[in-house]
């Protein structure tokens, strides 16, 4: 079954054709990373407009790449939430246009199940049960997966997400915007000991994150030496501030896998791109005799493929969607 997806939830277009949800025909991914650069941040607005503008050449790069044409498409899988209302309504229409004229079954798909799906891409051969770390620019969440459609939510954060955290500091330190390919890159001159962060674990039996706190910590740091008119070195601070989030993130998650017995962990979202996180995350799960799985980072990053492979596990489970199919920008797991 190949299915043709379409993921506008955030500032990425992006196109895909996935055969039953494990092989990946073709990933399109349009980034409009360069546009909001100078906002220092996603504009709703902005984005929606681009989409529009930008999605029907994407659609038509992802046949020409695959060299396949509409009568090969067996379906038409959607992002419907959660993400931002406009950006996700451009897709949508899209997807509900392509599935009428097609005569093609309508499939949406949640957006961070899609995610967590990016590890059956990577991993052929993955089967639930597993638990996943999703760790993106809106969610830090600790998914079981106990099924190809249950997904049991056993912590997230209380606060900001992890990756939100991860912009924050960058946009403060000057480092730009994403955030996280850039602290990453920074802490690679730094010394993570530079600087003691709070390392936030609240209840020890739980598995809710929060990084305010952390974020604050940074804020009144730099703060701190301006007003006195001291320097700060941007490497140490990035470096010292990603060890933080990341000791926390493997901590918590090793835990909850132990607490629940479950012998295989992945990890999914933007943030698990970063690498201070796989490396100390592969530690922690050898030492605990765990196998841990992550995606390529262009599938950990938003990307069609994804929803395409999610798209498939809906569909052969009941889930073909209707036309009356609506964006929900605030769509809980
Ligand atoms: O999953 P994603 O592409 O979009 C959302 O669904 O939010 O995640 C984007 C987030 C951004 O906050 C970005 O700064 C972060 O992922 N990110 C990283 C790295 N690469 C991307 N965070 C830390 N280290 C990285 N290498
Ligand atoms: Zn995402």
């Amino acid at each position: 079954m190949k299915i043709l997806s379409i993921e506008t939830s955030c500032d990425e277009t992006a196109v895909a054709i996935v055969e039953n949800g494990r092989k990946i025909l073709t990933n399109r991914i349009y980034s409009q990373i360069d546009i909001h650069q100078k906002y220092g941040g996603v504009v709703p607005e902005i984005a929606s407009r681009n989409h529009i503008v930008k999605l029907p050449y994407i659609i038509d790069e992802a046949l020409a790449e695959s060299q396949l044409t509409l009568a090969d498409i067996d379906a038409i899988g959607v992002t419907n939430g959660p993400g931002l209302v406009g950006a996700l309504l451009i897709g949508l229409s899209t997807a509900k246009a392509m599935a009428y004229s097609l005569g093609k079954p309508l499939i949406g798909v949640h957006h961070i199940e899609g995610h967590i799906a990016a590890n059956f891409l990577q991993y052929p051969d993955l089967e639930p049960p597993f638990l996943t770390l999703v760790v993106s620019g809106g969610h830090s969440h600790l998914v079981l997966v106990e099924d190809f459609q249950t997904f049991k939510v056993l912590g997230r954060t209380i606060d900001d997400a992890a990756g939100e955290a991860f912009d924050k500091i960058s946009r403060v330190l000057g480092l730009g915007y994403p955030g996280g390919p850039a602290i990453d890159l920074a802490a690679q001159n730094g010394n993570p000991a530079a600087i003691a962060f709070p390392r936030v674990m609240l209840d020890k039996n739980k598995f809710d994150f929060s990084f305010s706190g952390l974020k604050s910590a940074v804020l009144n740091y730099i703060n701190g030496k301006k007003m006195k008119n001291e320097a700060i070195d941007p490497n140490d601070v990035a470096a010292s501030f990603q060890m933080a989030v990341v000791e926390v993130l493997v901590r918590k998650t090793i835990a909850c896998a132990e607490k629940i017995k479950i012998k295989t962990l992945c990890m999914a979202g933007g943030v698990s791109c970063n690498s201070l996180l796989r490396k100390m995350m592969t530690v922690a799960a050898e030492e605990a005799g765990i196998t841990l799985c992550y995606p390529d980072p262009i599938l950990c990053t938003d990307n069609a493929a994804m929803i395409g492979s999610m798209a498939y596990y809906n569909y052969i489970n009941g889930g073909e969607s209707d036309l009356s199919l609506n964006g929900i920008p605030g769509m809980k797991i």
